[in-house]
């Protein structure tokens, strides 16, 4: 796969899954738009990239106008837009009557209302390069968890947005998929997985026995960004160790 001369901007690329996929692109010559809120990171990201094909900007995505800005910049500095990763998101814990309404009202904004901002901002650009959109959802977008009702919902929203949006965007030559990962080591899961408890239970149901790297994430991104996912759109991707291959019984022998 080589990205030569293609442009590609990553959300939530400070951190985590974001970063890891921003890594790889860099390492398969694209030029990379690193966006986060976090700039303290974000600088120390950029840093370690080539220099001329890399460029950091501080944004926070629940802000159309700063996305609408952001997009218009890429395109006078590199003169065109050709894959847009959706990525960043916030997590948040609680069955709904454990939710305050800030918290909920957050979530949205972010996870849903932040790709919503990307995609409307660099949809005129991506059409004129026939390029193509990758969201982050998460095995939370195609199933319900356990006292995760803010964020079974948001991810879920990105998950049907991703397909309606591959229907109304096919014509224009722009592919629309999505990532659905488990639990991956990142920033939002740092408390998590320094839980011996929550490990064991997270691996009992990883067919493949291991929590995900950034990079397993980030290698189907690029799948889904690249020629070799030309004809491929409006999926969403288990990127998941094999967790949703199963119908919800105990997975182990009696
Ligand atoms: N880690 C997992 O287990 C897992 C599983 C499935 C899906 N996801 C999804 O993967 C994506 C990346 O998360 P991660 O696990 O790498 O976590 P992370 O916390 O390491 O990275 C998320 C990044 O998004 C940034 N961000 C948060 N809110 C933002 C905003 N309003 N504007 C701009 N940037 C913002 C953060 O600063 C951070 O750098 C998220 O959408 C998350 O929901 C994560």
């Amino acid at each position: 796969m080589d990205f030569k001369d293609k442009v590609v901007l990553i959300t939530g690329a400070a951190s985590g899954i974001g970063e890891g996929t921003a890594r790889l692109f860099s390492q398969h010559n694209a030029t990379v738009v690193l966006a986060d809120q976090n700039v303290a990171l974000l600088e120390q990201v950029a840093a370690s990239l080539p220099a001329e094909r890399t460029w950091a900007k501080q944004v926070d995505v629940s802000d159309a106008q700063a996305m609408k800005t952001l997009v218009q910049e890429v395109v006078d500095r590199f003169g065109g837009l050709d894959v847009l990763y959706n990525n960043a998101g916030i997590h948040h814990q609680g069955d709904v009557t454990r939710t305050a309404l800030e918290d909920w009202n957050r979530v949205m904004a972010v996870d849903v209302t932040g790709v919503f901002n990307g995609c409307k901002a660099a949809i005129p650009e991506l059409a004129k390069r026939k390029g193509c959109i990758i969201n982050t959802s998460s095995v939370s977008g195609v199933g319900g968890d356990i006292s995760m009702a803010a964020y079974n919902a948001a991810k879920g929203a990105i998950t049907n947005l991703t397909r309606a949006m591959a229907i109304d965007h096919g014509r224009q030559g722009i592919r629309v998929n999505a990532v659905c990962p488990t639990m991956t080591a990142s920033g939002m899961t740092k408390d998590m997985l320094a839980d011996d408890a929550t490990v064991k239970h997270q691996l009992d149901r990883v067919p493949l026995g291991r929590i995900a790297t950034p990079e397993d994430i980030g290698k189907a991104v690029l799948f889904l960004a690249s020629d070799y996912a030309g004809f491929v759109t409006g999926v969403n991707l288990a990127v998941d160790g094999g967790v949703t291959a199963a119908n919800g019984q105990p997975l182990y022998e009696g």
